[in-house]
């Protein structure tokens, strides 16, 4: 038996941000609270959204002052900027930490804080501010997922929460927001996007309904993800990363991500690097040390990504996976933690802590190896150099 939850509605592909109105309306939602980072504010984006939403007769106010990496001090400051209006929505315009700070403020618009007494294991299900995400990275899938992660400032951690108060009830999901990302931000989304689909193929709560979706988006992102990064205007590749990302979210949203996850965040949280590019850093040397307890699982991952020589078998099979994860990190120039220029003495204390801080987020408990903390102190050792 699986439970799934998923979008009440999704407008996808070019040109859907002009249908962001009429689907509002479907929704019979009139007054949004729009929220993004200064970036997007500044680039004319927020803008336009703001004139198509004017014509419909829909009054917006709009926040720009979203951070990267949201924290509870950031996302209060935007449930006072929501709660000042009127408004029946809110609208997360950009990548995860838009949409992320979007869903926050939305459950604590309507419920007592603090967000510390949300995280993870507790279930939050009881509906916020209806959600309406609007991403334009391809990358963290949160669109499509009933998670959100806010940093708590007190103990640099990236704290994981869930409930279906934070599943988008509108994702609004357009390629071409992505035309103009360079190729960096490129290269750490669409490394998130494949992790996702990854981990929730092989997560102990995979299914099948989540594996459809999982498979789907490793078959959209592998091949595209270096020809986006080479040439951020290649429409093709765009539309299919944004896809795939759209359908990671949707598989790890019902199926959960794993030691991968678990490991990044703290990555993040103490060291400030994005959350795509934390993934990479781990991807190959997570995977080699669990693929032996998940071996045909790996093996569909690696056929699924055209990876596989016919006829062989899964072993060899995983070996090539894991040696392209080694080589598509060499040819996105992902620098291991040492190379990010991270202090070996601050890795090196911060470790027993980085492991507890995954272990509690309860991700690595889905993963086909469930490690003990001693071996995910090994794995950050085995990923530093
Ligand atoms: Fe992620």
């Amino acid at each position: 038996m699986a439970a799934i939850h998923l979008p009440r509605a999704m407008r996808i592909g070019a040109g859907a941000l002009a249908e962001l109105p009429a689907a509002l309306a479907e929704l019979g939602l009139s007054a949004p609270a729009v929220l993004t980072d200064p970036f997007l504010a500044g680039s004319g984006l927020l803008d336009r959204l703001l004139a198509l939403l004017a014509e419909a007769g829909c009054p917006a106010r709009a926040y720009g002052e979203v951070r990267a990496d949201p924290t509870v001090a950031s996302v209060e400051a935007a449930v006072a900027f929501v709660r000042a209006g009127k408004h029946d929505c809110v609208i997360g315009l950009g990548g995860g930490s838009s949409i992320d700070t979007a869903k926050a403020v939305a459950v604590l618009t309507v419920r007592e804080g603090p967000m510390q007494a949300l995280k993870a294991p507790h279930q939050e299900n009881a509906p916020g501010l209806p959600i309406v995400a609007v991403p334009t990275t391809a990358g963290t899938g949160s669109e499509a997922t009933r998670f959100t992660i806010i940093t708590d400032e007190a103990s640099d951690e990236k704290m994981l929460c869930a409930g279906l108060a934070y599943l988008p009830v509108l994702a609004v999901v357009d390629y071409e927001l992505t035309l103009s990302k360079p190729a960096r931000l490129t290269a750490d989304t669409g490394i998130d996007a494949l992790t996702h689909a990854m981990e929730a193929y092989v997560s102990r709560r995979a299914n099948p309904f989540s594996d459809g979706f999982a498979l789907a988006a490793m078959a959209a992102i592998w091949p595209n993800l270096r020809r986006a990064c080479a040439n951020p205007g290649d429409r093709a590749a765009r539309e299919a990363l944004m896809l795939g990302s759209l359908q990671a979210g949707m598989a790890f949203s019902n199926a959960s991500v794993a030691l991968v996850h678990g490991m990044s965040r703290p990555i993040g949280a103490h060291f400030h690097v994005a959350h795509g590019l934390s993934n990479a850093m781990l991807l190959p040397a997570v995977t080699a040390w669990t693929a032996p307890a998940a071996l045909g699982r790996y093996a569909d991952c690696a056929r699924a990504m055209g990876l596989a020589e016919p006829g062989e078998g899964d072993q060899a099979t995983v070996a090539r996976l894991v040696e392209a994860l080694r080589a598509i990190n060499r040819d996105l120039a992902v620098p291991s933690p040492k190379a990010y220029g991270i202090a070996e003495a601050d890795w090196q204390r911060l470790t027993p802590v980085m492991a507890r801080q995954a272990l509690e987020s309860g991700s690595p408990a889905n993963n086909p190896r469930v490690p003990e903390a001693a071996e995910i102190e090994a794995l950050y050792r085995e990923a530093w150099t």
